[in-house]
């Protein structure tokens, strides 16, 4: 599956707690937003709902192809361009709030990882809005994809570390779940922190069983080499789709996700 059909099948799956993060942070009718690392722009464009009818979205996002895909069909009130996070092509106050999700992955550069320190990114989000405006940064945070195998689902966890964006040895503050001591460096206040919900329940029809089944591999099979043979066994058993004992086949599946946001008020 290729990594665009995978964020889009995300972004239908989680589409419920990202509406409800919308509307807990409550953006002004009118006002204008950018979508930082907007991906194919689905974020961008229920962003843009939430400020109609006069207010725009701007997604900005480093992959040609992920903003082609975004300008399909994409509202009147959004537009896009192309740009590097770290260096966002607009001026100081250009916006009332800035926005981005899935984007703040800090950790070692040789892991992958797309910086090692989250803070300059941050500061160039709150650069970006003007005084009194909000800066949101969100992260899909937890899971629970296992029903009935606990200790399985924490053992795979364990082992990959890659559930979560942080490795073995890596500096705590990167965390994202320390992104309120980053919006503290960079001097935001009025700081919030809440987690929404995106509910899995069963019977699953077939795009969703696609958006979980692509899941697995990206959270999972990193264990491999760390876990036991008969744990990896059982892992194959449950989440390989050509396997009799498919846990997304159960009729009464139930598992989550949860997205946390995190937000906070620029101040002069
Ligand atoms: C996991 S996707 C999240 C997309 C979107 N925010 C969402 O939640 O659906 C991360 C996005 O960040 C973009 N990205 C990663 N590093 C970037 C950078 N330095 N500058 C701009 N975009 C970047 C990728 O191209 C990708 O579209």
């Amino acid at each position: 599956m290729s990594q665009a059909r995978a964020l889009l099948l995300h972004n239908q799956l989680t589409r419920p707690a990202i509406l409800d993060a919308i509307r807990a942070v409550d953006f002004p009718k009118g006002s204008r937003g950018l979508d930082a690392g907007c991906g194919l722009g689905m974020h961008t464009r229920w962003l843009s709902e939430a400020v109609s009818p006069d207010g725009t979205v701007t997604g900005l996002d480093q992959s040609h192809e992920h903003l082609r895909l975004a300008t399909e069909d994409a509202p009147a009130n959004t537009l896009f361009k192309p740009g590097d996070l770290f260096h966002l092509p607009f001026p100081d106050n250009e916006f009332d709030w800035s926005w981005s999700a899935d984007c703040l992955w800090a950790g070692p550069k040789e892991e992958g990882f797309g910086c090692e320190d989250p803070v300059p990114l941050l500061r160039e989000l709150s650069r970006v809005v003007r005084t009194g405006g909000t800066v949101v940064i969100l992260f899909t945070s937890a899971k629970a994809l296992l029903p009935g195998y606990p200790a399985l689902e924490a053992q795979l966890d364990t082992a990959s570390a890659v559930s979560y964006p942080f490795l073995k040895g890596a500096d705590p503050r990167i965390h994202l779940m320390r992104t309120l001591e980053w919006m503290n460096d960079v001097g935001l206040h009025d700081l919030k922190a809440r987690s929404f919900i995106a509910n899995i329940q069963g019977p699953l029809d077939e795009e969703t069983i696609k958006a979980v089944s692509s899941y697995f591999p990206m959270y999972w099979d990193r264990a491999k080499t760390e876990v036991k043979s008969e744990v990896w066994r059982e892992y194959e058993r449950l989440c390989r789709p050509d396997s009799p004992d498919f846990i997304l086949n159960l009729r009464d599946f139930y598992g989550f996700l949860t997205i946390t946001a995190f937000w906070g008020t620029v101040m002069g």
